[in-house]
């Protein structure tokens, strides 16, 4: 490791890097600048140890290839605690722990961990550094693989201490992968503790842990467990909103460029949607990215929301990612990419399913054995993943990193939703939004363990990231709502309907922009749309389908709504109601009462 000059001049993380460096004993403590010349060693270390695999220079110039251990692919939800001094304040959506007994496990599983390994000090800043919006967090974690993830998607080093000064403050984020190293034994590519994982937020304290993982959100710690579960709470008590939404701008041919923000639950395309291209007869629409994950959003002294996207890279789903779905990503991480449990070709570059239409004839899969098209086994995993960083995007907006945000003229919620609901309506008002908001819910993908395609309710893409009761959450977005006098209109979509044959009714992707014209045009009041139970909706006249085969009856079918079916629904959505009952704010009783008065 280059030696560098990184001198912390602020007591209590001098501290607190003493007392884990006591508690965890590792062989060596670096305090990373963040520089190149610190992620080239590292990546070389990595490249020694077997961690990475170096892809061809020609093909993918700075860019690696990691395998984990198939143990850990994906975020542990249910080894996921909030320890909120009160059980009631986590509410019934989180696994909760008694804060006082979680320290004490962690301190069990945390002495001695480190024993073999370097322990890296990671000042991060999630947002522009030095942005007033931004906020700080210090992660130390004995993974190389971390770090140089961290210096992809937050911003890291020395000039985050410059900002923290003697005493700012910050969120202390301790990880260890939980695989300490006896004298003179060998490690392993990717170490991890499958048996014995725990991701543990302290809400009053602001501060994480995180034990015997080392892949993605488990041990990314800026990004799920700063960016959303803790900053959700800093959002409560502070009156603004942390939420697990993509930001995007739509520039109209006049050239007047609108935002919009848009919640999808986990690998529904958020990434995709942020970085859309319009189709060809749309060709004078241009869509700029903002972030395709999180966004923080506060209230503007002119009564609108602005928003940032406090990360400042991508660690976007590779499987179905093409040059034909979002030729935008691809570009991204053209270099300077990190690949996890992807496929590794014969040419030294990486490959996924329907990266391409024709399958290489080829590959070494993302367990490291050799896979051809005809074995009967995926090359990648259904979650593997790209690290990239967002300034290669090609559609980058020119103000995403302006420290003020950008406002947002609408919200969008969606789901996967095979059945039943339409393409696209709007709410009527503000509370209508936060019911649509609370209500929506999504077939499960492969993004977290769990029974895939199995329907699950995920209030605002939020289930597993918030870091407070639930009912507390929708009553602070109602709240908040109130005291905007620019409110952003409210939508909600669905891009994954399917007929009775199974075929889907809309072609998604790029063709999305009709959809989002209509809602960019309706938050400027200047589209039509039609009044019915669910809200309002466009006809057939008000979309822009210019090129787009579709028949009235097709239309018909993709917005068709069964009162019937949509009753049932509504009927369900007590499962949900009765959960969070102990807080669940009126309104959102009452919007129900009025969907079912209206069907
Ligand atoms: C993600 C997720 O990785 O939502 O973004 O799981
Ligand atoms: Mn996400």
């Amino acid at each position: 490791m280059p030696e560098n000059n990184v001198i912390s001049k602020h007591e209590a993380l001098n501290q607190w890097v003493e007392q884990v460096k006591e508690l965890c004993q590792p062989d060596n403590v670096h305090w990373c600048d963040g520089s190149e010349e610190e992620n080239a060693s590292l990546c070389e270390l990595m490249v020694q140890s077997e961690t990475f695999i170096r892809l061809n220079p020609e093909k993918r110039p700075n860019s690696f290839l990691c395998r984990s251990d198939p143990r850990d692919v994906a975020r542990v939800e249910d080894r996921t605690f909030i320890c909120s001094l009160d059980e009631a304040d986590a509410g019934p959506m989180n696994n909760w722990a008694e804060p006082k007994a979680m320290h004490g496990t962690l301190n069990g599983l945390f002495n001695g961990c480190m024993k073999g390994r370097t322990l890296y000090v990671i000042p991060f800043s999630m947002g522009p550094i030095g942005s007033p919006i931004s906020q700080i967090g210090v992660e130390l974690s004995d993974s190389p693989y971390v770090v140089v993830n961290m210096r992809i998607m937050t911003r890291i080093g020395a000039k985050v201490l410059d900002v923290l000064g003697e005493d700012g403050f910050f969120v202390p984020c301790l990880h260890s992968v939980g695989q300490p190293l006896a004298e003179g034994q060998e490690d392993v590519s990717w170490p991890c503790n499958p048996d014995n994982r725990y991701i543990v937020h302290f809400p009053e304290e602001r501060s994480i842990f995180s034990f015997g993982s080392g892949y993605g959100g488990n041990a990314l710690l800026g990004k799920k467990c700063l960016a959303l579960r803790i900053a959700s709470c800093m959002a409560r008590d502070e009156g603004w909103l942390a939420e697990h939404m993509l930001i995007l701008g739509v520039k109209s041919p006049a050239g007047e460029t609108t935002y919009v923000s848009a919640a999808f639950p986990s690998a529904c395309g958020k990434t995709n949607f942020a970085m859309l291209i319009p189709p060809d007869e749309m060709s004078d629409w241009k869509i700029s990215t903002i972030g395709d994950d999180i966004a923080w959003i506060k209230p503007g002294a002119d009564g609108r929301l602005y928003a940032i996207n406090p990360e400042a890279g991508f660690f976007g789903v590779a499987p179905g990612t093409s040059y034909d779905t979002n030729p935008n990503a691809m570009d991204s991480m053209l270099e300077n990419a990190i690949f996890t449990n992807v496929a590794l070709t014969d040419d030294g570059d990486v490959w996924w399913e329907e990266m391409t239409e024709e399958p290489p004839a080829h590959l070494i899969d993302w367990l490291g054995n050799d896979w051809t098209p005809d074995c009967g086994r995926v090359a990648a995993h259904p979650n593997s993943r790209f690290t990239a960083p967002a300034a290669q995007c090609p559609t980058i907006d020119p103000a995403w990193e302006d420290p003020r945000g950008v406002p947002i003229s609408a919200f969008i919620f969606g789901g996967r939703r095979m059945h039943d609901v339409p393409l696209v309506y709007q709410a009527y008002n503000w509370a209508h939004g936060v019911y649509l908001g609370a209500t929506m819910g999504s077939e499960m993908t492969a993004a977290a363990e769990g029974q895939l395609g199995a329907m699950r309710s995920d209030p605002m893409a939020m289930l597993p990231f918030c870091g407070y009761h639930m009912g507390d959450y929708l009553n602070h977005w109602l709240k908040l709502g109130k005291t905007l006098t620019g409110q952003p209109r409210i939508f909600h979509v669905n891009w994954f309907r399917k007929n009775e044959e199974g075929k889907f009714l809309w072609p998604g992707y790029g063709q999305n922009m009709r959809v989002l014209k209509w809602i960019v045009e309706r938050s400027l009041d200047r589209a039509g749309a039609s009044e019915t139970p669910i809200g309002w909706v466009p006809s057939i006249s008000d979309m822009e389908l210019r090129g787009l085969d579709m028949t009235e009856e097709q239309w018909d079918e993709l917005m068709a709504v069964d009162p019937k079916r949509l009753m049932q629904q509504t009927l369900s959505h007590e499962e949900l109601f009765m959960k969070l009952s102990d807080r669940l704010p009126k309104e959102l009783i009452f919007e129900r009462q009025s969907l079912v008065c209206r069907l």
